[in-house]
């Protein structure tokens, strides 16, 4: 291997999450947002139930999102836990990064272009449907459209941990039949492995009208 592959990635082995956020902190120093590098990283993490459980908390009824760390103001990082058959509203990402890794079972990503024309009803166009596996991560910006999530599974919940960058505290949801657009405030079911004490019944993504 010549000194001019750079194949080979440039970052230490990542060897817990710990190690993980170390190597995202070092990243985001920069505003510049290399993305490829940050889905390399991400992946290079195998996940490990021991480095993450504390965080991970579910709820009965819909997934919850639970702070891992602040990234110095530059990222939110955060677990999301989803019960069988749990999945989020359409949502853009306020102009932000958003990397998704899965750390546990498998989560459905439906991409749907923006809505063109907010002055009619009309069924947001579905662009693109994958699945995310174990250790896999997927990468959106508002650039890409926008998307629901969802646990297709009705026997296994899942796990995913997700980078925002910059941090955000409201975005949008679209109601997929009409394109209708509600801005939503972003809460934390838990932070640092703590459960929060505001919002025991509203746990993720609330509109804020309600
Ligand atoms: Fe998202």
């Amino acid at each position: 291997m010549g000194p001019h592959d750079f194949s080979e990635t440039k970052f230490p082995p990542i060897e817990s999450l710990d190690d993980l956020i170390s190597e995202l902190y070092k990243v985001f120093e920069s505003d510049h947002v290399n993305v490829e590098y940050v889905k390399c990283l991400m992946e290079s993490y195998v996940s490990n139930i021991a480095d993450w459980r504390k965080f991970a908390k579910f709820d009965q009824y819909r997934y919850t999102r639970n702070l891992v760390d602040e990234g110095n103001g530059k990222f939110n990082l955060m677990i999301l836990c989803w019960g069988e058959g749990h999945g989020s509203a359409v949502h853009d990402h306020a102009d932000a990064h958003c990397f998704m890794k899965m750390l546990s079972g498998t989560l459905s990503e439906v991409r749907f272009s923006w809505p063109t024309d907010n002055t009619k009803q009309e069924c947001l166009n579905e662009i693109s449907r994958s699945n995310l596996k174990l250790d896999e991560v997927c990468y959106i910006n508002d650039s890409l459209g926008l998307h629901r999530v969802e646990n297709p599974s009705h026997v296994e919940p899942a796990v995913s941990l997700h980078l925002y960058s910059p941090p955000f505290s409201s975005c949008r949801m679209f109601d997929q039949r009409t394109g209708h657009e509600t801005k939503c405030t972003v809460t934390f079911w838990s932070k640092y492995g703590e459960r929060t004490p505001y919002g025991l019944d509203s746990s993720m993504v609330v509109p804020e009208n309600n």
